[in-house]
């Protein structure tokens, strides 16, 4: 008997505040020919004044519940992956327990920056094989248009906000790769790299929230090849190789990366889900995101064997392969 945590339910939110590219032309040096053609981002939405992390996260929870036929009371944990909380504290995923109306079970948020929901998925597991939570909600939600610079034209033009959750409960498998349910993770970070991508604030240094940074070339030359290694890893615990994947569920920062990724493991573009085009990078929600419009678009279906690969701050970096 070996114990899967399935995916029973997804869902979405995004911001009804549509942005495209045109817009940064209006006040910076630069134009949506150069934003289409180094990043593919065409547009992305932008979280309305007032409105949270915890508020996106919240529709896009209620989406998965009602994806998976569930109610708040059917949850025993929540896993948050974000790194634009409401508050310093609490965590997110106490504020969507208190919106869902869920009175027990736990909540806590992991932050790993972009890479974020990886790793959240990994907890969640880890939770349900342990045997703490029989279902858990698991959660990417970001307002990164919070801590852009508006001036720094080589990232505010990337980054968008956005939600995804998933519903994974604890079902009984065979213990072989055809199992439905997560499969294998890899996680990685390495904080030698920490001037690749920060912000510029934080409590315990200057009590801002502070604005992102990055070395937009140094990351892009990393991402690729850590991409693949990762996926190459998660893959090869399992015994399964690039020919078994049916999609990659790539993090969206750019879609030179993501296709730089595909290419280098022999998986055609057709069968990766692309979405940095509408959506921008929204970071730790890019994967739910892009899980959720893929089931959507009726392209990613039950039995399907799934690579999410993502990196980001930290560097941090990792996998994970399910069935779907
Ligand atoms: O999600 C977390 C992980 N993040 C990533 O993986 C992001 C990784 N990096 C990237 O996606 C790409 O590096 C960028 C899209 C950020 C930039 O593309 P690039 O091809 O690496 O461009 P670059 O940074 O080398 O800049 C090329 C030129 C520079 O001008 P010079 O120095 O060649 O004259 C920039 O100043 O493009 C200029 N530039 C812009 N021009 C017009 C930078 N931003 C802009 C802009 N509009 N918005």
């Amino acid at each position: 008997m070996t114990l899967r945590a399935v995916v029973k339910g997804v869902g979405h939110y995004l911001p009804e505040r549509v942005v495209p590219n045109s817009e940064f032309e209006n006040f910076l040096d630069t134009s949506d020919e150069w934003i289409r053609s180094r990043s593919g981002i065409e547009r992305r939405h932008f979280a309305a004044e007032g409105q949270t992390t915890s508020d996106l996260g919240f529709e896009a929870c209620k989406a998965a519940l009602a994806d998976a036929g569930m109610d708040a009371d059917d949850i025993d944990g929540i896993v948050v992956a974000t790194s634009t909380p409401d508050l310093t504290f609490p965590s997110v995923a106490t504020m969507l327990q208190n919106k869902l109306g869920m009175t027990r079970g736990f909540g806590f948020d992991v932050q790993a920056v972009c890479a974020g929901f990886v790793y959240a998925l990994t907890n969640a597991n880890a939770l349900i094989l342990s045997g703490q939570c029989k279902t858990v909600l698991v959660v990417g939600a970001e307002t990164f248009s919070r801590i852009m610079d508006w001036e720094d034209r080589a990232t505010c033009v990337l980054f968008g906000d956005g939600a995804g959750a998933l519903v994974l409960q604890a079902e009984v498998g065979n213990g072989t790769s055809d199992d439905r349910g997560i499969l294998s993770a890899d996680l990685n970070s390495d904080g030698r790299y920490k001037e690749m991508l920060f912000v510029d604030g934080g409590v315990s240094t200057n009590g801002e929230s502070g604005k992102l940074r990055m070395q937009g070339n140094a990351l892009f030359r990393q991402a690729v090849e850590k991409l693949t290694s990762t996926a190459h890893t998660a893959l090869d615990k399992i015994g399964l190789t690039d020919d078994s994947v049916d999609w990659i569920v790539p993090h969206q920062a750019n879609i030179r990366i993501i296709k730089g990724t595909a290419k280098k493991m022999g998986v055609p573009m057709d069968r990766v889900i692309v979405t940095v085009q509408d959506h921008g990078n929204t970071s730790a929600a890019s994967i739910p995101l892009a899980l959720s419009v893929g089931v959507a678009e009726g392209r990613i279906k039950t039995g399907d064997l799934l690579v999410t690969e993502a990196i980001g701050g930290g560097l941090a970096w990792g996998s994970v392969v399910l069935r779907w």
